[in-house]
């Protein structure tokens, strides 16, 4: 029996696409390569941090990878700019079908688990129209671990007391779906670009130069080949609340 809908927060319920208005606005002409490059290195940051056994928390490793992406461009920021830009971060946009899709889920959790910063998370979580309609926001930094570490994972059991078959995990980032796959969820993803369209739009653009986010989009919003395919696939968070009879 389903307990809990567990959601990844950033590119799931949050579109990490909505600081492209600040960096426009903060360099224009450059908005759409500095969004890219900035949320590519702030996963890489993040797995890097991992690997090299030096956690930082996710605020650090945003802010880290802005620095990376406005030196590479060649982009001086005054240091105010530079903390407006990164506060984008905190203000994502919901995506539209969030607010329907947590209010159509009941009798079960809804959570967040994500590599956020409790700080990260309360002002974006706080701040937006979810507020009231995830009962549990967790932030992997007490672990000092990042998804698709497994000791992240774990603290859905511990905060919920849930075990991991009794989850469905939510999540439209492919290290996240086969993290949360291999940890022993079962998951949901949320294909909100089906893999034709992104060839289509591939195939539109090669006969120029790819866009940045069509680039980004090849990159990080497919699922991933490491063998750990999601349960379920659907195209909207509304969509969920079919799946807890499915499961
Ligand atoms: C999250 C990011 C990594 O954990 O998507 O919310």
């Amino acid at each position: 029996m389903i307990k809990a809908f567990v959601f990844d927060a950033y590119g799931t319920l949050f579109d990490v696409q909505s600081v492209a208005d600040v960096t426009e606005q903060a360099f224009p002409g450059h908005g759409e390569i500095i969004t890219q490059i900035w949320r590519m290195k702030q996963l890489e940051y993040s797995w890097l941090r991992s690997l090299m056994d030096d956690y930082r928390d996710f605020w650090t490793v945003t802010r880290e990878a802005l620095t990376y992406t406005l030196d590479v461009l060649g982009l001086s920021p005054t240091a105010t700019l530079f903390d407006d830009i990164a506060e984008a971060y905190n203000r994502l946009a919901p995506y539209p079908d969030a607010v329907a899709a947590l209010g159509g889920l009941s009798g079960v959790h809804r959570a967040i688990l994500s590599n956020g910063s409790p700080q990260m998370l309360d002002a974006l979580v706080g701040g937006s129209a979810l507020r009231d309609l995830i009962e549990t926001t967790i932030s992997v930094d007490e672990k000092r671990a990042f998804k698709p570490d497994p000791r992240a994972y774990e603290l859905v059991e511990e905060r919920l007391g849930v075990k991991p078959h009794e989850v469905i995990f939510v999540s439209s980032n492919g290290f996240d779906i086969a993290g949360a796959k291999r940890f022993g969820y079962r998951v949901a993803r949320i294909a909100r670009l089906p893999q034709a369209a992104l060839a289509q739009e591939v195939a539109e653009e090669m006969t120029g130069a790819l866009r940045p986010v069509t680039f980004y989009k090849a990159l990080r919003t497919q699922e991933e080949a490491l063998g750990y395919a999601p349960d379920f696939t659907v195209s909207s968070l509304t969509d969920l609340s079919r799946l807890a009879v499915a499961a």
